[in-house]
């Protein structure tokens, strides 16, 4: 096939917070992936994990969404802050019916973002929480001068604000988040967002509880009713290879069917993305409203004899094939996708990293954030292809003098062979990297740690003002060019 590059055509920024991440209190994600504690024998800085924090540094994690998810909605902040010892013992009723110790709060995940070197998104609740406790959260983290929430903070240890780059109204409030319907949760938006103050210079964006991945009433009420009040509402859709919540597929041992019916159900998301945008250019059309898709990702049955309610997944080079085309869509979408956050970082469904004890290992889909990681805040440049593939996924960006080009082959036994054109300013490759697997269920392990990892690209070769890309099948990779 060949590819061409318009190498001069100027495209949407694709916002570095679609390569966002999301860390909710469910399972291992928080407690044993992130936090062990400052007293742990596991390496960690103020008790987070120091292998986990360094493995993320290296992605250039932009964002983290906190404390949920279905959890966020059962959150109450304030048993989460204080003496350690005398914090509040709750039982997560969303996620296994196990203790909350709230051991890990507002301070802890502001020091997770400042060893990430990276912004932050709380969840707020609104199922359960109330206005009030909305309002002192946000004075609790933001105020710098004087005020009782504002003392609070200190007489807990931190003199200064924190910055709070996005909070999130609510979280699926269709849902777990309290079963509303969008014109009731529409009021509710409403009047939670009004107590959001400013304080000093802090400008916090408001994100609303958006659709159920098809439920396109709900986006039209929210932007009919409330979209003056919002920076952003969300989109949740999860690739499920089944279809049926309650038999998913499983995440290794799947049949050739099933790795297709899994690419097809993860490229849903370009549709989903185009009819919220239709329905939002309606209400929006300067684009003022960002589409926050900040759950995304692969769901599977969860893995034999660990809890149901952990949602502990393993991971593999499908899951790099479904990181890699989803990525690829929201570049397609970036006039209106302006932060993503898959679903979740650690130790839970399609996660980056995962652990067990002091160990812990890279998943295929980690590496698919990496390869893709010099995308971050690119500017998108136009591609097309001749003829046009259904198993190959392929983004271009531009940053200064750079120029990157992703391209996943999805296909499970054929090497494509690309002829990749320019039009415009030509620009040189200068290195490629990349990763693919053998199986189809190929991933890594604590014992085989290694079985999908990124790699030196060697499969290019620049002809007059043709370069030749062999992709074998299975694979994802990245070509970086000069001028
Ligand atoms: O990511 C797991 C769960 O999926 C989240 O808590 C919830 O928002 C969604 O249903």
């Amino acid at each position: 096939m060949k590819i061409t590059m318009l190498t001069n055509q100027k495209g949407p920024r694709i916002s570095k917070y679609i390569y966002g991440q999301f860390a909710e209190h469910l399972g291992r994600g928080i407690y044993g992936g992130l936090w062990v504690g400052e007293d742990s024998s596991i390496p960690n800085k103020n008790g987070i994990r120091t292998d986990v924090v360094n493995a993320l540094k290296a992605i250039n994690v932009p964002v983290v969404r906190w404390p949920g998810g279905c959890f966020a909605d059962e959150y109450h902040w304030k048993d989460g802050v204080g003496e350690a010892s005398k914090r509040k013992t709750i039982v997560n009723t969303n996620w296994g019916g196990v203790t909350e110790t709230n051991r890990f709060g507002t301070h802890e995940y502001f020091e997770l973002c400042s060893q990430l070197a990276c912004d932050t998104y709380i969840n707020g609740n609104v199922g359960s929480g109330t206005v009030q406790e909305m309002q002192e959260w946000v004075e609790y983290m933001t105020m710098p001068g004087e005020s009782p929430m504002a003392s609070w903070r200190r007489k807990n240890g931190r003199e200064d604000p924190w910055q709070v780059t996005f909070l999130g109204i609510g979280n699926e409030n269709w849902g777990c988040g309290g079963n509303m319907r969008p014109e009731y949760y529409a009021d509710l938006y409403r009047r939670y967002q009004t107590f959001v103050r400013k304080y000093g210079e802090q400008r916090i964006s408001k994100i609303a509880c958006g659709a159920n991945s098809g439920n396109y009433q709900w986006t039209r009420v929210l932007m009919e009713r409330a979209a003056h009040f919002m920076d952003g509402i969300s989109l949740h859709y999860y690739t499920v290879p089944s279809g049926e919540w309650h038999d998913k597929g499983n995440a290794t041992g799947f049949t050739e069917d099933e790795w297709k019916t899994t690419i097809k159900r993860a490229k849903r998301m370009d549709e989903l993305i185009s009819r919220h945008a239709k329905i939002m250019d309606q209400y929006d059309p300067e684009k003022k409203v960002g589409m926050i898709v900040d759950e995304w990702g692969s769901w599977y049955n969860v893995e034999k004899g660990t809890n149901p309610g952990f949602l502990f997944q393993q991971n593999t080079i499908r899951d790099a094939m479904v990181a890699a085309v989803t990525l690829t869509i929201f570049h397609q979408h970036a006039d209106r996708v302006r932060m993503a956050n898959i679903a979740q970082m650690v130790n839970v469904l399609q996660a980056m990293l995962l652990t067990e004890g002091d160990q812990m290992v890279k998943t295929p889909t980690y590496y698919v954030f990496d390869l893709y990681k010099a995308h971050q805040d690119g500017e998108l440049i136009g591609t097309y292809s001749d003829p046009s593939s259904d198993t190959i996924s392929y983004t271009a960006s531009k940053k200064g003098e750079t120029l990157t080009l992703s391209i996943c082959n999805y296909d499970l036994s054929r090497t494509e062979k690309i002829a990749l054109t320019q039009v415009g300013n030509a620009y040189h490759p200068l290195q490629g990297e990349y990763i693919a697997a053998e199986t189809r269920d190929a991933h890594n392990t604590f014992d085989h740690p290694n079985v999908v990892i990124k790699k030196k690209f060697t499969g290019y070769k620049m002809q007059e003002n043709t370069v030749t890309v062999i992709a074998p099948p299975m694979s994802v990779i990245t070509l970086t060019f000069g001028k």
